[in-house]
């Protein structure tokens, strides 16, 4: 499958929290030479404050007013990864967006990976309470048709990063990097 470049040239991750968007992203920028762009990033650098600060003093609902500027801004760039916050999909306008920009790939973990991954991390509020195993039960369950409208779902399961690329990098129908474009 070859995408049409001159529409969808972005590298576009989503996905729960701790299913491995960042550390993909990373891998994926060394091996193309493309810039990162993180939603949560340009919140937190536009508001000077962390995500963990904003929920608190100003609630869920402003942060997903911040977090759509934020995938507005993200979706003017090309040829670069945009990694999501986790619950970036929830809002229709943000998956239109990101999709006539990019291929958006859902990066898919169990529950049970999930938490392996997050259970000793503590910025994320919404899995700051007593039973976060539950809460990564629930919001999974409530989320999975919004992942599942990605262009793409990418099993993470014990795989490593390196090979997660390779499948990704090849679904994006040999995309040129940054420095391929540039040469
Ligand atoms: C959220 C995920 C977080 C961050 C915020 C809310 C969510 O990003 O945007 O805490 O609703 O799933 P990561 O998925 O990068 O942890």
């Amino acid at each position: 499958m070859c995408y049409n470049r001159a529409m969808k040239t972005n590298i576009i991750l989503v996905g729960f929290m701790g299913a491995g968007k960042s550390l993909i992203s990373r891998e994926l920028a060394a091996l193309t030479g493309r810039e990162i762009i993180t939603t949560d990033g340009m919140i937190e650098k536009a508001g000077g404050r962390s995500i963990s600060d904003i929920f608190r003093e100003d609630g869920e609902e402003h942060f997903r007013k911040l977090e759509k500027q934020a995938v507005a801004s993200a979706c003017a760039q090309e040829q670069v990864i945009i990694d999501c916050g986790g619950g970036v999909v929830l809002a229709p306008e943000n998956i239109a967006r990101l999709k006539e920009t990019g291929v958006v790939f859902y990066l898919s973990a169990t529950p049970e990976e999930i938490y392996r991954r997050v259970k000793d991390e503590t910025h994320r509020p919404l899995l700051d309470t007593d039973d976060p195993m539950a809460r990564i039960e629930g919001l999974l369950a409530q989320r999975r048709s919004f992942y599942e409208q990605a262009d793409h779902i990418i099993d993470t399961n014990g795989r490593l990063p390196r090979d997660i690329c390779q499948e990704i990098l090849g679904l994006m129908g040999g995309t040129p990097s940054a420095q391929d474009m540039s040469a």
